[in-house]
């Protein structure tokens, strides 16, 4: 059995106040004490019930982040940006993958409310969040993150995936392409949904019409998938400028033109993504990219945390996307 609190002060022969003290306010104790306690501390192995301690403050020193796809490095981007600066407001970040899952994003949301954290940053699967509404009129604070808020009781921040969908085709049109395709898959998920409408937009205003191809997934493999069946379309058929719904699918399309070697990339086929992710700009093809400013998106959602903690303040922002050219559209 684990030594307790109680162990401790015996062993240190001082009172279950004094070690409260060490471990929770060591400037209150003298040098000698704390090292004192501290020797009992690591003679008897003991750990302090960090989940006890915070039921008993009401919130802890944690927050919990639920992303969409752990895999996909925007999200991580994203975590990491959130988790530097949550070190900065002294509270940890424990992150999470739904994996593209409603019932694990339930099961999510549950464990971090039962662990009283200090927050939830959670990017929805969709648009019916009732069941994150449950959970924040329950007491505990939550921003959505890379997914806009109609319900002005929740702070949120997103992209404008609208203009950064029509700034994707507007530049493979001013890159002299006229057969333009949109490769995504999950058209559920508003992001996804946003930058079509966004690429229709643009596709309108130049009198031409988007082809949509629909991939298995939005990752490597469904791209590479999917840009196998592209290239082997008669050129009649073939589009001369992909818009990827993200970058690791376009990546995946790249990936699939350079090992199939009868196209040039952006010569016959101009390949731009979304996100900019790291790997974009390190893909064999310098990749085209929408920024989503992972950093700022990751930063933004624990401010507005920090914000609704402080005076119950919601707010919604929306980040401007920016278009990142490299070798994949422009000659
Ligand atoms: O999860 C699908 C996509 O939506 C990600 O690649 C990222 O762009 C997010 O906004």
């Amino acid at each position: 059995m684990s030594a307790s609190i109680r162990d401790v002060a015996k062993l240190a022969e001082v009172s279950l106040g004094t070690v409260s003290n060490v471990l929770n306010n060591p400037d209150k104790v003298s040098p000698k004490t704390v090292e004192r306690v501290q020797a009992a501390i690591d003679k008897l192995g003991f750990v302090r019930n960090e989940s006890a301690r915070q039921l008993r403050a009401g919130k802890s020193r944690s927050i919990g982040m639920i992303v969409l796809d752990v895999s996909n490095p925007f999200f991580t981007e994203v975590a990491r940006a959130a988790e530097d600066r949550a070190d900065q407001e002294g509270l940890s970040l424990m992150l999470a993958n739904s994996d593209e899952s409603e019932t694990r994003e339930i099961t999510l949301l549950e464990l971090f409310e039962q662990q009283r954290v200090h927050g939830i940053l959670i990017s929805p699967q969709n648009q019916d969040i009732d069941h994150i509404r449950r959970v924040r009129d329950r007491g505990t604070h939550v921003v959505l993150v890379d997914s806009s808020s109609i319900d002005k009781g929740f702070s949120s921040v997103s992209v404008d995936d609208v203009a950064g969908g029509k700034m994707a085709v507007q530049h493979l049109l001013d890159c002299g392409k006229t057969k333009i395709a949109y490769v995504a898959s999950r058209f559920d998920f508003p992001q996804v949904a946003d930058r079509l409408k966004g690429a229709q937009q643009a596709a309108l205003n130049a009198g031409k019409q988007i082809t949509i191809f629909e991939a298995g997934n939005l990752n490597v493999i469904a791209g590479r998938n999917i840009g196998a069946q592209i290239i082997a379309l008669p050129k009649s058929e073939r589009p001369d400028g992909i818009f990827a719904a993200n970058d690791l699918l376009a990546i995946g399309i790249m990936q699939a033109i350079i090992v199939d070697g009868s196209l040039r990339i952006p010569n016959d086929i101009a390949l731009i993504g979304y996100d900019d992710i790291e790997f974009a700009g390190a893909a064999i093809v310098p990749l085209t990219s929408i920024s989503q400013s992972a950093e700022i998106i990751g930063t933004t959602a624990v401010e507005l945390l920090m914000e609704q903690s402080d005076s119950n303040a919601t707010k919604q922002v929306v980040i401007e996307p920016q278009l990142i050219v490299r070798a994949s559209t422009k000659r």
